[in-house]
């Protein structure tokens, strides 16, 4: 029995709304996207909802659009604080825009950006907080929204591995003033690739919906950040900011459509493999296993090797190979660890990450997915009482 990482959740509903998409002959924005983006929007208790090409895409518009709105904009300079584990791409549009990036480590147990790291963190020049909610795993989001109110900091949600997870009665991403999630395969919902921006800021999204296409103004209705033309000729080709091509196709928005309805089925599913997950690792002093905070959507499950034990990461690794049980890095590791961290401008002082770099070095996830994994898990468990 194979263990993978993830599964395909898309059947014939899929593959017929897709169908429906070629056959209609129109293919970028169109009305399964405007469709997509208010049901998620209404689902995810957002006022709006940009859809776009991938996750990554998502998180670059966001940041964009926060150095074009009218007040309190972000400016080349300005100091934003991160925490060690995220994906690639949750840093990259921070240091394409000039943005001095600050890493803070992450809580050995959640995962989760330490408030004691990042609060060090924070001076007169920081301007934004980029939260990652890590696996499914809500953040300190109740804590970070008051120090950011308190100190007048933006608040980013990249809540891209982490749909459906709740703190108290609300869901992650609706903390951030722009929040981002993905539909890559493997994620809570897939539409092949895909993401989606949501806020509650009617600037933010005219912003954002001017940035993903072009950075023209022909799929804003009435807005504030233009005013139209008289002319529809010069109206239907008008660029008011520097903008991209990161527009969603139909066909991603018509999966995502159905994809959408099966949600709640899906979610639930994962966090009962979840139960069974805690269940046998929870108690076990060989590994740390993600600690919940909130309630998890259970993107994975992790597992940290406690060295002290004597086990390392190599040898469990090497039985899961041998047991075809799949396993890869907790989400991107630590990025201080990467070579790319020699472009991302970080002070010195910033890369003792202690937290961060245990989980890269000891640490991997195994994949959950809505699909009943018990037999899976039980083998896992098996396995690793074995070589103990
Ligand atoms: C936290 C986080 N941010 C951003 C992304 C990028 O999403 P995408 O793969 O859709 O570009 C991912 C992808 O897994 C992610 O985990």
């Amino acid at each position: 029995m194979e263990y993978k990482l993830t599964t395909n959740t898309f059947n014939n509903l899929e593959t017929r709304a897709a169908i429906k998409v070629i056959k209609s002959g129109k293919f970028t924005l169109g009305k399964y996207v405007k469709s997509f983006e208010e049901r998620f929007a209404k689902k995810f208790n957002r006022k709006y909802a940009v859809m776009v090409n991938s996750g990554s895409s998502a998180n670059l518009i966001s940041i964009a659009s926060l150095f074009y709105r009218k007040k309190n904009c972000l400016k080349p300079g300005d100091e934003v604080i991160v925490p060690a584990i995220a994906w690639s791409t949750s840093y990259f549009p921070l240091i394409q825009y000039g943005l001095k990036i600050r890493l803070c480590d992450v809580d050995i147990k959640t995962l989760n950006v330490d408030l004691n790291s990042l609060k060090k963190k924070i001076n007169k020049k920081t301007k934004l907080i980029v939260v990652v909610n890590i696996l499914g795993n809500p953040a300190n989001l109740i804590e970070l929204k008051k120090i950011c109110k308190r100190k007048k900091i933006i608040l980013f949600e990249d809540n891209c591995e982490s749909l459906g997870a709740k703190v108290g009665k609300k869901f992650t991403g609706e903390f951030g003033e722009l929040s981002t999630s993905s539909f890559f395969f493997s994620h809570h919902i897939s539409t092949g690739e895909g993401g989606i921006i949501t806020t509650n800021s009617k600037e933010l999204n005219d912003i954002c919906k001017s940035l993903r296409a072009h950075g023209w103004t022909r799929d804003i209705k009435e807005s504030k950040i233009f005013k139209k033309k008289k002319s529809s000729f010069h109206e239907q080709y008008r660029f008011i900011l520097p903008g991209y091509n990161v527009r969603p196709q139909e066909i991603n928005a018509a999966m995502g459509l159905v994809q959408l309805k099966k949600f709640n089925e899906m979610i639930k599913v994962r966090r009962k493999n979840a139960k069974i997950f805690q269940e046998i690792f929870s108690k076990n002093k060989n590994f740390i296993i993600q600690r919940e905070h909130g309630i998890s959507s259970w993107f994975s499950f992790t597992l940290i090797v406690n060295n002290k034990k004597g086990l390392t990461r190599e040898k469990v690794l090497k039985v899961l190979k041998k047991n075809k049980i799949h396993f890869r890095t907790i989400t991107g590791g630590n990025i201080a660890e990467h070579d790319v961290i020699k472009f991302l401008n970080v002070p010195k002082s910033d890369l003792n990450l202690p937290n961060a770099s245990i989980a890269h070095r000891n640490g991997f996830f195994i994949g959950n997915f809505p699909k009943d994994l018990a037999p899976q898990l039980r083998k896992l468990e098996k396995i690793l009482n074995h070589i103990i």
